[in-house]
C-alpha cells in the first residue's frame, strides 16, 4: 500500500512537473519569423540579385513569397546560395485539382518547393468571394497538403473607427480555424489601415490586439495557442521593427514594401535576430 502510494505521488509530481515544463517547453518554443510578400512586384533578374544579397540567420525564420511565376527561380535561387530561406506562396486554391484556370493548388506549389503560403490577406478579402468560408477551405486543403499557412486577419480603417476590432478578428479566427486540428499555421496581423500607407500599429497597439488574438485561440485550442506564432504586418520597416520585436506576443513581422529591398528586409531580419539573442 506503502509503495503505491509513493510511486502514485512519484508519478503526480512527474506528470505535474512534465506537464508545466511541456508548458513552458511551448512557449520559449515558438519560433519567430520574419517574412517578405513581394506581391506583385519583381522580376527574374531582381529575384536572381535579392537571394545573392539577402543574408538568412540562425535566429529567426526568414520566408519569402514571390509571385507565383518566380517561386521555383526562387527556389532554384535559394539552394544555389546554400541559404536558409523558406519558400511561400501569395495564395492557394481550395481545391486539389480541377478545372480552374489560372489557379495553384496546393501540391504544385510544394513540387516548386514552397513550404509556406499566404491566405486570406486582405488585398485578396477585398475580393467579394474571398470570404472566412473560402480561407477555412484553403487553410484545410494547405494543412492537409503539407503546406504551413500563413493566416492573415485584420481590420479595416471603418471597422476600426467604429471599434469592431475584436469582433472582426474574432470572426476571422474562428472562420479560418473551423475544424482545423493541426497547430501547424502562422497567424499574421495586419491591420488593412496600415497595409502600405506609412501607418504602421504602434507596438503598443499590435501587442495589445495580438493579446487579444491569443486568447481568442485559446478559446479555439486550448494552451497549444501559446505555440502559435503571431506576426505583425502593416508598414513595418527596419526603424520600426526594433520596437515589435520588443513586444512578448508578436512573434515577427510580415512585410511588404520594405521587402522589396534586400538590404532594408536584411535589416529587419538582423533587428529580430538581435532580440532572439537577447532573449
Ligand atoms: P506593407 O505590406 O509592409 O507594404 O504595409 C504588408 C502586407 O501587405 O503584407
Amino acid at each position: 500500500m506503502e509503495q503505491s502510494i509513493e510511486s502514485y505521488i512519484k508519478n503526480l509530481v512527474r506528470e505535474t512537473i512534465g506537464h508545466t515544463l511541456g508548458e513552458l517547453q511551448i512557449q520559449s518554443d515558438r519560433r519567430v519569423y520574419v517574412i517578405a510578400n513581394w506581391k506583385m512586384n519583381k522580376n527574374l533578374a531582381d529575384t536572381a540579385e535579392f537571394f545573392q544579397t539577402i543574408k538568412s540567420s540562425d535566429d529567426v525564420s526568414v520566408v519569402v513569397c514571390p509571385p507565383a511565376q518566380l517561386l521555383y527561380p526562387a527556389h532554384l535561387f535559394i539552394s544555389q546560395q546554400g541559404k536558409s530561406i523558406g519558400l511561400g506562396a501569395q495564395n492557394v486554391h481550395w481545391a486539389e485539382k480541377g478545372a480552374y484556370t489560372g489557379e495553384s493548388s496546393a501540391s504544385m506549389l510544394k513540387d516548386v518547393g514552397c513550404e509556406y503560403c499566404l491566405i486570406g490577406h486582405s488585398e485578396r478579402r477585398q475580393y467579394s468571394f474571398e470570404d472566412d468560408l473560402l480561407v477555412n477551405k484553403k487553410v484545410q486543403q494547405a494543412i492537409k497538403s503539407g503546406l504551413i499557412p500563413i493566416i492573415c486577419i485584420g481590420e479595416t480603417l471603418e471597422e476600426k473607427n467604429l471599434l469592431q476590432t475584436e469582433q472582426v478578428l474574432f470572426k476571422q479566427l474562428f472562420g479560418a480555424l473551423k475544424d482545423i486540428d493541426s497547430s501547424n499555421f502562422i497567424l499574421a496581423y495586419e491591420p488593412v489601415w496600415a497595409i502600405g500607407t506609412g501607418q504602421s500599429a504602434t507596438a503598443e497597439l499590435a501587442q495589445q490586439t495580438h493579446a487579444y488574438i491569443r486568447s481568442v485561440l485559446k478559446q479555439i485550442m486550448g494552451e497549444k495557442a501559446d505555440g502559435i506564432s503571431i506576426l505583425y504586418g502593416g508598414s513595418a520597416n527596419e526603424s520600426n521593427a526594433a520596437d515589435y520585436s520588443a513586444m512578448p506576443d508578436i512573434d515577427g513581422v510580415l512585410v511588404g514594401g520594405a521587402s522589396l529591398n534586400a538590404q532594408s528586409f536584411d535589416g529587419i531580419i538582423n533587428v529580430f535576430a538581435k532580440g532572439e539573442q537577447n532573449s
